[in-house]
Formats: C-alpha cells, structure tokens, sequence
C-alpha cells in the first residue's frame, strides 16, 4: 500500500495519468485532466462498468445535457437543499468546510447543525488551520455553480451536480422506449460540477467531476430483482446505522433482518461490490456504510455508501440509494406532467369511487345542443375539482360554469384493469474519479527486491495490456518485434513498443504503469520464432510461438493462467 499517495500521485502525473488542470496558470484547486494512460484506464473501468448494466442487466444508455435550468433543480430539489456549511476565517478570510474542521472529534460531523457546529469550534478550541485566527458563522453554500442559459440573465441555470437528473426528466421518452414496462433500468456516465467549499483530497473531491449513474425504476409494491437467487447466499461487509461494528453477513440474510430495506436494493449493493472488485478494489479494504437516518440526502429512504479503505481513510466511491418515489413525485408537480406507470391487474376488479356523474333531465333544456358536450366534460372531472359546490368546465373554448343543479358527486361501482402508481428509484452512483483512484492506491505496490513501484492493475483494465521489446534495436531484432507489435496491437489489446534502455528497465516501465504482460524478441527468436513472455505479478517467463502471441494474450486477457493455456 502506498505509505501515503504522494508515490502514487508523482508516477500518476510523471507516466501520465493525471495532470492538475491548468498548471501553466497555477492549477485550480479540484480539477485534474487524465493523461492517455489515465484516459485509457477510465476508459476501461466504464467499460467493465457498461459490462455489467448493459450487458448482463440489460439496462439501457442515454446521455444528456450537463447544463440545466433553474426549475428542473427547484423540483429536484437541490436550490434549496444542496449546501454544506461553510465558515471562514475571521483572519486570513480562508473558506473551509465547517464540518470538516470538526472531524476528528466526532463520528459523524456532517449531522450537525450550524450552531451546533459554532459550539463545536469553541468547545474544541478549532481555530483556522492557515493562520490560526478564529473562525466565522457557519452558514449554508449551495454546492451548485450557476451560469445563465442563453445572453444576459435570459434564464438561470445550474451546471448538473448529479447525471440522475437527466434520466428522471426522460422519463416519458424513457417509459415510452421500454413499452411501458417495469423495470426500466437506465445508465448513464458524464461529467457532473460542484462547487466544493475547499477542495484537499486530490481526485476525492473534485470540482468537476465524472459518475457513472444507474436509475433503476421499480414498481413500488415489488422490490423484488429477477436474479436475487443467484447472489443470496453471498457473503458482505455491512456497518448498519445500528451503531454495530462491521459484520459479514450474506445478502440474504441481511435482507430477512432488515438491514437492507428491500431485495432489489441489496441485489445493486452486491452488485456494486462485484463491479468494484473486478475493477482491482481490494475487497479486504471495502465495505457498505449504511447512511444515519439523518446523514441521508433529501430524497434517500435508505442509503449505502460503498467505502474504500484509502491512505485519506475510509472513503465513500459509490453512493446506493434507495430513492423512493421522490424524483418521479416532484417532477410531476413542478412539470404538470403525470409521471407514473400504469400497473395493470392480473385480473379487473371492481371498486366503489366517488364520480361526478351529469344530471341530462336539467342540462338538456338549460343547454340544448351542447348539452352532451357539457356532459362529457363534467364526467371527465374529478370530485375534487368541484369548488364551492360548482363545476367549472371548457367547452370549445368556452368557460362555462356549472352549479349543483346539473351534476351531483355520487358513489358508482366501477371495473378498472390497472392503477397508476409513481415508480420508486434504485440507484448506484458510482464516483467514476474516485474509483479510478482507488485502483490505482489498491493497486500499487512497491516491490522491495526489484526497488521500484509496481501497479497491479487487473489486466481488464490496465491502460497497456503488453509490451513487446526487441532485445536490441538492430539484426533484425526490431523488424520482429515490431511486426508482432503491429499484430497483437488493437484497441482491445493496446500494446507499447520500447527499443531503449536494458530490458530490465523496460520491464520496471512497465510495471510501473501497470502492464500485465511483456514479450521479448532475441537471437533464438530469429532461429525458431518464439518469443518469451513474461508475467508482471509472478515475473514467470514462457517462450511462446510469437505467431501465436494474439491468441495467447486474448486467452489471458479472458482471465485464463498460463498454464490453463498449456503454455
Ligand atoms: P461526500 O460526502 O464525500 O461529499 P457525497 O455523499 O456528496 O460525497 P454523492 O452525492 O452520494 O456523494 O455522490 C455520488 C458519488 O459521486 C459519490 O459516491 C462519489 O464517488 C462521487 N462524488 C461526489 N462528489 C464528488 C466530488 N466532489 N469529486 C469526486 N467525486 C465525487
Ligand atoms: N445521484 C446521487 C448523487 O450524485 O448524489
């Protein structure tokens, strides 16, 4: 493990993972761009991620605007309630975030209030860690960056601070797409923006920042998941809010307790540890923190954090939550649009229901003509519609207003086939940043007897799959090599050619960034057309027809050992 992640964080900006952004002007605290290596590793890790939800799930992808406007984030719910405490110093006037000054006298800081947070500084004797000046109120600071849509003021908006949005206000289209059908799952990955008070943990806590979202609609009576067979009898680390210690337990079990509210849920909790563990998390440094019931964000009805054992501690990546029927609920009534699924019963039924029901003897000759119309209007209304004991109803256009004289609200027996229910919401966030960092903290390891550091990345993911060394640039050696380069090399199996340095050099490259597997080209290969092969993590070395190097480097990279292969 790294002692802290200043090792890793030099190999990540020297080899080309991550860079600060805007280094030439400073830097800004929060933003990072990802070199090609870090690039190609994101990549992967979305793909493994796609994998599993399209693949297997079956779910589908949509990918909408980063920028919004103000209404979808009123009704969302985060103008008025995404903040944190913010507090500056009375001195230096430096911003900090309020419940982080106070962590380490309690468990859970951001549970608490602004006064109690004053409290807490004074109690505690915090003072500002810049200059050690007294710090200020704690005040709320909406964590949203706002910008107009379209010149001047035209209209405000709010850069996206979670993809989720943009899947719940599709989700007409999205209902429409899947034929109207539960469940619809849904992915989606992006970039998302916040406007975090004080920035310190490199690619924990960024400014802009990517997720890797799944929006599961469910039927709210039924949050059951088809496959929840397959992973019951599974084993997970769970810290319940119960204030217990983390337990092992098996999904199932953890359901029948009551630890996890529902089984749908819990299938995307263990789903969420497969992802994170075929990835390269090390699962001895994982667990799932259950949310307190008042740490919970303002649409959660319960709430797991997938958290990583980092060299920051433990440290939330995934967020999987149970959001109820929250978003599909306040879209509808800040939209006026219906948002529900139409829930047909297995066989009708009949039911009593209160209806306002035409009087025709009264209309007809008060009305005439139109008499029906008024009438089919009226019956279309609702009970709760009538106002004062009158009915107001648009004909053609026309405002007519109706007393009780022509319609009365009476009881009647119906059959309906269906309901209209709002879809309850399960959903996976996954920190796309902030796995990206724990594989590579999990992953790094320094080997004392080679002296340098090495990446035991998952080959799955590892930015370059080979690299292919001719012994030495000359006789022919690197025409060989660079034919098998030009071979094996494709987007699947990105290879790397190095003529330069001793090949144990280019090996410590390698390994450096990750590179599961390296061939090397010398004499014997001009003489019988074999290479050697070489294993980053048991440093085994085979030699192996060079024209079969695609079809063994497939094989491996399809999880299979050298010696299932038979080499
Ligand atoms: P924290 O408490 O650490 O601020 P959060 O509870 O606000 O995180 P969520 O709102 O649940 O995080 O966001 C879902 C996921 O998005 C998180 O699990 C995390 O991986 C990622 N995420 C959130 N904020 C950031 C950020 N500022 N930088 C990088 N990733 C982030
Ligand atoms: N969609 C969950 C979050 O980003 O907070």
């Amino acid at each position: 493990m790294a002692e802290n992640n200043s090792d890793l964080m030099s190999i990540c900006k020297r080899r080309g993972f991550i860079w600060p952004s805007f280094e030439l002007y400073g830097g800004v605290a929060g933003m990072y761009d990802y070199g090609p290596l870090g690039c190609a590793l994101r990549n992967n890790i979305v793909e493994v991620w796609r994998s599993i939800y399209k693949g297997r799930e079956g779910f589908v992808e949509i990918d909408s605007e980063t920028v919004g406007p103000r209404e979808a984030f009123k009704a969302s719910g985060h103008v008025d309630e995404f903040s944190d405490y913010i507090t500056y110093c009375k001195g230096c006037q430096a911003p900090f975030r309020a419940d982080h000054m106070v962590k380490e006298f309690y468990e859970n800081p951001d549970v608490l209030g602004p006064r109690e947070l004053e409290e807490a500084f004074v109690k505690h004797g915090v003072t500002c860690p810049e200059c050690g000046g007294e710090l200020g109120p704690v005040e709320e600071f909406n964590l949203m960056f706002k910008t107009n849509i379209g010149p001047g003021s035209a209209r405000v908006g709010y850069l996206r601070p979670e993809t989720a949005q943009g899947i719940f206000v599709n989700f007409p289209n999205l209902y429409r797409y899947n034929r109207e059908k539960l469940p619809l799952g849904v992915i989606q990955t992006g970039r998302s923006y916040r406007n975090e008070i004080a920035p310190r943990q490199g690619m924990i806590r960024m400014r802009e920042f990517n997720q890797m979202e799944v929006e599961l609609f469910v039927d709210p009576e039924d949050k059951d998941w088809a496959r929840f067979h397959e992973i019951e009898n599974e084993v997970i680390e769970l810290v319940p809010n119960t204030g217990e210690e983390t337990i092992s337990i098996t999904v199932g079990e953890a359901v029948e307790k009551g630890i996890i509210a529902n089984r749908v849920l819990a299938y995307f909790v263990y789903t969420t540890k497969q992802l994170l563990v075929k990835l390269g998390v090390d699962p001895a440094r994982l667990r799932f923190r259950q949310h307190l019931e008042d740490e919970m964000a303002h649409y959660a009805a319960d709430c797991w954090d997938a958290e990583a054992l980092l060299s920051f501690g433990w440290t939330e990546i995934t967020g999987i939550a149970d959001r109820g029927c929250w978003d599909l609920t306040r879209h509808a009534q800040f939209s006026g649009t219906e948002l529900t699924h139409f829930k047909k019963f297995d066989e009708p039924r009949e039911v009593e229901m209160e209806k306002v029901k035409a009087k025709h003897k009264a209309l007809g000759p008060a009305f005439k003509g139109k008499a029906k119309a008024i009438a089919t209007a009226m019956e279309s209304m609702s009970p709760s519609d009538v106002k004062d004991g009158k009915l107001v109803i648009d004909v053609d256009g026309e405002r007519i207003e109706l007393t009780e004289e022509f319609f009365e609200v009476a009881m009647v027996k119906e059959k309906i086939t269906g309901e209209r229910v709002v879809p309850h919401v399960i959903e996976p966030s996954h920190g796309l940043d902030r796995i990206f960092y724990t594989v590579l903290e999990h992953s790094f390891d320094y080997d004392a007897e080679k002296d340098y550091a090495v990446l035991r990345l998952k080959p799955q993911v590892a930015p370059v799959k080979v690299g292919v060394f001719p012994l030495m640039e000359k006789d022919g050696l690197d025409d060989m090599a660079r034919s098998i380069y030009d071979r094996v090399h494709s987007h699947r199996m990105e290879a790397y050619y190095d003529g330069s340095g001793t090949i144990g050099k280019r090996y410590a490259r390698m390994d450096e960034v990750g590179t599961p597997w390296c061939i090397t080209v010398d004499y014997d290969s001009l003489e019988d057309g074999t290479v050697t092969l070489r294993d980053r993590d048991t440093s085994e070395q085979v030699r192996i027809p060079s024209e079969k190097a695609s079809e063994i480097l497939g094989k491996l990279l399809d999880g299979m050992a050298f010696s299932e292969i038979g080499i």
